[in-house]
């Protein structure tokens, strides 16, 4: 695992977007895998700019989701389907063609998140996932103590998980308790694992998931089983990280030719 210290939250986004870019000269086609939340956000917007410069042509870009609630009306503008095409897929010059996601208002939830598993692999499988973190540890919907193997699924919130996300809602109780999340096993399996995280409030979950043992316990802890995971992290983020001069020492001592 790599741990790259970043002054603050746009130099993360232009890194990571800087990254995006290279694969997407390397592999016009690449499937990217997206996060949502407030914390990716810097690099949805770097990677647009790119893309509005001509720094990188993304028309062939492949989007794919990490995450969806469960049962919220079709269009919600909160629906993790709603806001990937509203932050990512749209602002690329991106069309729906592009884009694919569970279907978190099936009938059959189960049936659908077999099919979203079968889709990413016959997709050729996600070239780069971004990954935030909860402040639980958690990445994706992947709340603590799911299983390191799991597939995609249904999962619950937990109670912090709804507070969390209760600041894109009308009130606390709209946040739905259930969600369909790629597994932990599922998230392994893409090529390249970029998590994003930035803030104070992140800084514990953070140190664990790196420092910590890996553990059902901390669900991004399963980082540490990924041969090419990144951890992007700014300075508050990266606040109880005991290794961090080792970290800094080096991303700086980096060869020229090494991306992350
Ligand atoms: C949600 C998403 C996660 C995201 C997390 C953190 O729970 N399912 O993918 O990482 O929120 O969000 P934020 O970046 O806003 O702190």
């Amino acid at each position: 695992m790599e741990v790259v210290i970043v002054p603050d939250a746009v130099a993360g986004g232009e890194l990571i977007a800087e990254t995006i870019a290279a694969l997407l000269t390397r592999k016009p086609g690449a499937l990217l895998g997206v996060a949502t939340g407030s914390t990716p956000l810097p690099v949805y917007e770097a990677l647009a700019a790119k893309a509005a410069s001509g720094a990188v042509d993304v028309s062939r870009a492949r989007i794919c989701q990490l995450d969806e609630y469960v049962g919220l009306p079709a269009g919600h503008p909160e629906s993790y389907r709603s806001v990937v095409l509203r932050e990512v897929v749209r602002p690329l010059g991106l069309g729906e063609d592009a884009f694919m996601g569970p279907d978190g208002a099936a009938g059959d939830i189960a049936a659908a998140c077999a099919e979203y598993d079968r889709a990413l692999a016959e997709a050729g499988g996600v070239d780069l996932q971004l990954l935030g973190i909860g402040t639980d540890g958690h990445i994706g919907f992947n709340e603590p103590c799911s299983s390191l193997a799991s597939r995609t699924r249904i999962k619950t919130l937990t109670r912090q998980t709804r507070q969390d996300n209760a600041r894109f809602f009308d009130s606390p109780e709209e946040v739905p308790h259930h969600v369909i999340t790629q597994g932990i096993g599922t998230i392994l399996e893409a090529r390249h694992l970029v998590l994003l995280a930035t803030g104070e409030a992140k800084a514990e979950a953070v140190a664990l998931a790196v420092e910590g043992p890996l553990a059902a316990v901390v669900p991004a802890s399963a980082l540490q089983l990924h041969p090419h995971a990144t951890v992007v992290v700014d300075e508050a983020a990266a606040s109880g990280l005991k290794l961090a001069g080792y970290f800094r020492d080096t991303y700086a001592a980096k060869p020229d030719w090494q991306a992350i």
